[in-house]
């Protein structure tokens, strides 16, 4: 079992970008800060897409530009495409996140591409990325099931992390994009990309659909893998992917992490308060289960 974790919040994208409620800048910028200031280090602010697809994520590059460049804090944001890319290189985002797919039915509905295109299309940024100076990691959708093709061949994620090791890219992030995976599979399959690349070069980002999240993320933790995204107060969902809820709540994970031992330096009664102005900004955030079992127990702290 790991002694440490790199946690991202993914909260500001994944969350929001499914929300009734469109946020503005300002308030996202908010949470962000919110989120900040309880010690998580990396954070996905927002995503570089179509405003007509995704209009929750229209003024990105206002948000970016936002965004403090000298408080140790990893921001990151998710492109579909080289015009994000391009997009989000302008805005002066230093990170950005590329989506590849496990299978043709979410990248036709997500990115209207083949797998094939959007594999092409990350080959080309990784080249652009490399003479400007921005990190490119890649999340690897439906990498347990898809909505529409159903569950995925653990040998198609394998090929895709292996090709793209290859490719130069640090880092891939397996999606469980609606919330399908089980832990047995997902201890299987990190434990072989583990011991075939390295924990450094693979991070896990569960969805709590089934309820199967938290377990999801020991699953892997047992295989070595210490890169976990959450999403605070258990925002999340994908506009293109039916069936998808929030993902892991943030302050459920880090909860269960720092109660195992795990030092994520992360302040759980700020992360706390991150996700109750999730839930005032939005209306309609789940909460992690955290909330109701720590936040009484902090308050009689903070009165002694
Ligand atoms: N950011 C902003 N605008 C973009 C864009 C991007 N990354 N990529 C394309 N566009 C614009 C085009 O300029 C064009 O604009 P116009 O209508 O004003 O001319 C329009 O979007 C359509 O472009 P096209 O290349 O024909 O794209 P499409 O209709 O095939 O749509 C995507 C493809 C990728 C742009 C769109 O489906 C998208 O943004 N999807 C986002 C998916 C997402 O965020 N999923 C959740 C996270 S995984
Ligand atoms: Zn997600």
């Amino acid at each position: 079992m790991v002694d440490r974790v790199v946690f991202t919040d993914v909260g500001p994208r994944d969350g929001l970008q499914n929300q009734p409620k469109i946020l503005t800048v300002d308030e996202r910028l908010s949470l962000i800060q919110a989120i900040a200031a309880s010690g998580v280090l990396n954070i996905e602010v927002g995503s570089f897409v179509s405003p007509k697809a995704v209009p929750a994520m229209a003024g990105t590059d206002q948000l970016v530009a936002g965004l403090p460049t000298d408080d140790g804090i990893h921001y990151s944001a998710l492109i579909p495409n080289r015009k994000g890319y391009e997009l989000a290189r302008d805005a002066g985002t230093r990170t950005v996140n590329m989506v590849l797919y496990a299978s043709e039915g979410m990248a036709q509905k997500n990115v209207k591409m083949s797998i094939a295109e959007a594999e092409e299309a990350t080959r080309q940024i990784l080249t652009m990325a490399a003479d400007d100076g921005v990190e490119v990691v890649a999340a690897i959708a439906t990498a347990f099931c898809c909505p529409f093709d159903g569950p995925t061949d653990p040998g198609v994620v394998r090929e895709t992390v292996a090709r793209f090791i290859d490719s130069g890219i640090e880092q891939l992030v397996l999606a469980d994009t609606i919330g399908a995976a089980n832990p047995k599979e997902v201890r299987s399959l990190t434990a072989d990309l583990v011991a075939e690349h390295g924990a450094d070069r693979i991070g896990c980002h569960f969805h709590d659909t089934r309820a199967m999240g938290i377990a999801n993320v020991f699953a892997a933790l047992e295989s070595g893998v210490y890169r976990f995204d959450g999403s605070i107060a258990g925002l999340g969902g994908c506009p293109f992917a039916p069936g998808a809820s929030g993902n892991v709540a943030s302050e459920d994970v880090i909860m269960m992490l720092e109660q195992m031992g795990v030092d994520t330096g992360i302040d759980l009664d700020a992360l706390l308060r991150a996700s109750d102005l999730a839930d005032q900004l939005t209306g309609t955030a789940p909460g992690g289960r955290a909330k109701a079992w720590l936040g009484p127990w902090l308050e009689k702290q903070k009165s002694q």
